[in-house]
């Protein structure tokens, strides 16, 4: 908090640190309110100078320092600093400070996590433990000594290895932990807690066996078995693709209550919101399956991509996040469904990530000014991240990527690293001049690609004219041209896919766009092609070619890139929401075009396709991403549209989507995937009969359902299709779950996205429910989250009910915790879409936002963006 205007910090400004800090041996005494840190470091000098060394430390009570063992008093105290002055070239510093753990709900640091201790130090959480450097370039071995009482704490974690331990007269334990490798402060976690543990090991290729550990709260041990299968499977398969092993002699994974994100890849100690750990039949969908195994995936591979090479700067946190979305995108479609994952990322960048360049907030991948270093963990920072990387891989080729990255983590090991030295390493192990590429790492925006085609019947010849334009951004008016891979396919009047060839010799699909404007002539091309273009999704960009219905029926039915396939449905959906909103504003009904039906009618009487695509095929985008297809518009229509649309698909396909549940019933439920598309494609079609009216069957469905994706999915139905039966399922659902908040959180979700005018006076119940708590991101996530991100309607009431509620609950979380209010905040800076009336309204709660008397540096830093 603070009165002062918040500082910038630019990425131009990087120096290194004045101090290294080579070993860190820390000492920490927990009691809940008045936790005791005795901090020992050993310092050395950056080269010949007389800088005082300036330690990092919020919200500390500071108790003593010395310096080589003799105490001082001559330091400097800001508020979040310590300052030291005429040291020796070399040192032992020793700090000792005091903290409050009980009344950090912030999350930030140490804090309590129900009855257990734990921390979370990425970014800047170190400094809310002891003074420190707290920067990632700094990188020490450290040794932890924690005690607590032992029979609240039995398990005390640190990184690392367990050297020894010990019990203590006054009913106290301690634990000693050493951490061979060195690291960022970051990366440090501390856990104490009493927990139920699944243990296991796993041998690694070189034979070296590996300890395994997942802590759960106790009672959930028979929940724990799929993060761990997870951990083996990411284990082998960073063996297997990318030739990389474990380090350590254990893996400990902690799950807790209260957590900020999703998880955390403190080195060999894992912190875990319980959400990506805890599943079982009966109480986790499919997805949440799906989402344990990406979640483990992607901590694991923090290891190498993060851990053994870190970043110089936080403005480098692309280098790893980027790179280990990449990586456990990757694990997830070598395990699973590659085209679903494709196609869910690909939902995910159109929706958020597009979105967020086209708001106040956008950013480069690899940003250039930051206030607050928590408001930057991004869809930019991560999904696009993700595709940048996912472009060398495609420019490249899976063996000279591999080869880039052995080379950076080989040359970077245990030192930390920049995004420019990573493509440094690519590019060196590739032979291939990717100056033109880097500038994806400086200008923020989403790329048009503009295509425009001529097919010469005489030469036969096919000329594909390629026009790139990126929109100007906050602080970035003029963009240069970037290199584009643009993955293309040619296909036949019969759908039969052609060979192309330029200049006689035959070429891959991939053209490099490097130009402003550029023409690629293929030539032998026998007759009209049409093209598909951004096949897999080959560059985070905005697609514009004049495909015909016919073309994109075509490419619907024949495509053998699938995700082509489902894309060009997408188009065909897109198509007639934009002409049906015109519609709508000349007072003329919504119809289903003829193109759109027959492909949907196709596509569900095709025995061949695979059922998990055949879901994604069929399933309409939300109104937040159709949103993207207007400059601006009035919601309450595209609601319409979209609703409408619904409708007549239930309607008109209705035999169809009975064959469909029918036909895709799994008789015993288990987690292979062949199961969990039946699911998908049988539950897609539930959702479209309740909306024709099936009430039956939704009850039935949810009366017989071993599964919770099967109950959730008819409770679902029910809800959304406003049946008469959802109430019921709601309160049974309710009586059978009101001990399990990660259970319960499904049905806040569900109510929170209902349509109704009511649900802004549900919400404001639900929030009285005794589950819920405004300490508990989870449960704020699952409430007011899921309202104003997936109920765009009601959010964007015209009465301005929507955002009153968020503003009150922005109010209360500026002050407890700043992190979560400043990702909620985000519907509301993302207004350009918008009508002028909604506009209006939204800048007025903004500004009453912004006169609050502690605003915080994350909301400051979004708002102030925001009324620019
Ligand atoms: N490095 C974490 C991840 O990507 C991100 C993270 C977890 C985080 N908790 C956080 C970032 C708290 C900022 C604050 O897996
Ligand atoms: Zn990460």
């Amino acid at each position: 908090m603070t009165q002062i205007k918040p500082q910038v910090q630019y990425r131009e400004d990087y120096q290194p640190p004045h101090y290294w800090i080579d070993t860190l041996d820390l000492d920490i005494q927990l009691h809940e309110n008045a936790t005791e840190v005795v901090a020992i470091s050993r310092v050395r000098r950056n080269g010949e100078h007389d800088e005082p060394l300036v330690l990092d430390g919020e919200q500390l009570n500071l108790l003593q320092v010395a310096v080589n063992g003799v105490d001082i008093t001559q330091y400097q105290q800001t508020e979040n600093s310590l300052i030291l002055s005429q040291l020796p070239e070399v040192f032992v510093l020793t700090i000792k400070t005091q903290l409050d753990p009980q009344a950090n709900t912030a999350l930030e640091g140490l804090y309590k996590s129900g009855s257990a201790f734990c921390t979370q130090c990425e970014a800047q959480g170190f400094r809310r433990i002891t003074y420190y450097l707290d920067r990632p370039d700094v990188l020490a071995r450290f040794s932890t000594r924690i005690t607590a009482d032992a029979t609240a704490y039995p398990y005390l974690l640190s990184n690392g290895n367990r050297i020894d331990q010990g019990n203590l007269d006054d009913g106290r334990h301690w634990v000693q932990w050493q951490d061979p490798f060195p690291k960022p402060a970051y990366l440090f976690a501390l856990v104490a807690g009493n927990f139920d543990v699944l243990r296991d090991s796993y041998t690694t290729v070189s034979g070296r066996e590996v300890a395994l550990e997942i802590f759960v709260d106790q009672g959930n041990l028979h929940r724990a078995g799929h993060a761990m299968d997870s951990l083996k499977a990411s284990m082998a398969w960073d063996e297997q693709r990318c030739h990389l092993e474990y380090d350590l002699d254990i893996y400990m994974i902690v799950a807790v209550d209260f957590f900020n994100m999703g998880a955390m890849e403190n080195k060999g100690l894992n912190v875990f919101n319980a959400k990506f750990v805890l599943a079982d039949p009966h109480t986790a969908t499919d997805s949440d399956y799906l989402d344990v195994e990406r979640v483990i995936g992607h901590e694991y591979f923090h290891n190498w991509t993060g851990n053994r090479v870190t970043c110089r700067d936080w403005f480098q946190l692309s280098l790893k996040e980027g790179l280990t979305v990449f990586r456990d995108q990757e694990f997830s479609s070598d395990l699973g469904s590659r085209t679903v994952n494709r196609i869910q990322n690909v939902r995910m960048m159109r929706g958020a990530q597009f979105a967020e360049d086209a708001g106040p907030m956008a950013h480069p991948i690899r940003p250039d000014a930051v206030i607050e270093m928590n408001n930057f963990y991004t869809v930019t920072v991560y999904e696009k991240g993700s595709e940048v990387i996912r472009m060398l891989h495609t420019l490249l080729g899976e063996q000279a990527f591999q080869r880039g990255l052995a080379l950076y983590l080989q040359r970077f090991d245990g030192q930390a690293a920049t995004c420019d030295d990573f493509v440094a390493a690519m590019s060196e192990a590739s032979g291939r001049d990717l100056t033109r590429f880097t500038r994806w790492y400086s200008q923020a925006g989403t790329p048009v690609l503009t295509v425009t085609d001529e097919y010469d019947a005489v030469q036969q010849r096919y000329t594909l004219t390629v026009q790139q334009f990126t929109p100007t951004t906050p602080g970035q008016p003029q963009k240069l041209p970037l290199h584009i891979p643009l993955s293309v396919a040619l296909y036949s009047a019969q759908g039969e896919p052609l060979t192309l060839t330029m200049d006689g010799q035959i070429v891959g699909p991939v053209l490099d766009v490097l130009e402003a404007e550029q023409r690629f002539v293929l030539d032998q091309v026998p007759s009209k092609p049409t093209p598909a273009l951004l096949q897999s999704f080959s560059a985070p960009v905005k697609l514009d070619y004049p495909y015909s219905d016919e073309q994109l029926t075509l490419l619907a039915k024949h495509s053998i890139d699938e995700f082509v396939r489902w894309d060009a449905v997408q188009m065909l959906i897109n198509k007639a929401v934009r002409d049906n909103v015109s519609q709508l504003q000349r007072q003329q009904p919504v119809v289903v075009p003829r193109p759109l039906l027959d492909v949907f009618r196709a596509t569900l009487e095709d025995e061949t396709l695979d059922k998990a695509l055949q879901a994604q095929m069929l399933m309409l985008p939300d109104i937040g991403s159709l949103l993207e297809l207007f400059e601006q518009v009035d919601i309450d229509l595209l609601g319409q549209v979209h609703a409408q649309l619904h409708k007549e698909l239930a309607v008109a396909l209705q035999p169809l989507w009975l064959h469909a549940y029918e036909h895709n019933r799994t008789p015993q439920y288990s987690i292979a995937h062949p199961d969990i598309a039946k699911r998908a494609i049988k539950n897609v079609a539930l959702s479209y009969l309740a909306l024709a009216n099936e009430a039956g069957l939704v009850q039935q469905q949810y009366q017989t359902a071993d599964n919770m994706t099967d109950t959730l999915a008819a409770m679902k139905a029910a809800v959304r299709a406003e049946l008469t039966e959802a109430g019921a399922l709601l309160a049974d659902f309710e009586g059978k779950w009101q001990q399990d908040g990660l259970v319960l959180d499904n049905w806040f979700r569900l109510q929170a996205t209902a349509p109704g005018d009511d649900t802004v006076a549900r919400i404001q119940q639900l929030m009285t429910h005794p589950t819920f708590s405004l300490n508990n991101p989870n449960r704020v996530r699952a409430v007011v989250g899921a309202f104003i991100m997936g109920n765009p309607l009601q959010f964007h009431r015209l009465d301005g009910a929507g955002y009153d509620l968020l503003v009150s609950v922005l109010t209360q979380l500026n002050l407890s915790n700043p992190q979560v209010a400043s990702r909620l905040i985000t519907p509301l800076i993302q207004f350009a879409r918008l009508d002028d009336a909604r506009q209006q309204q939204i800048k007025a709660r903004l500004q009453q936002l912004m006169a609050l008397p502690d605003l915080s540096r994350d909301l400051f830093e979004k708002i102030s963006k925001a009324l620019a």
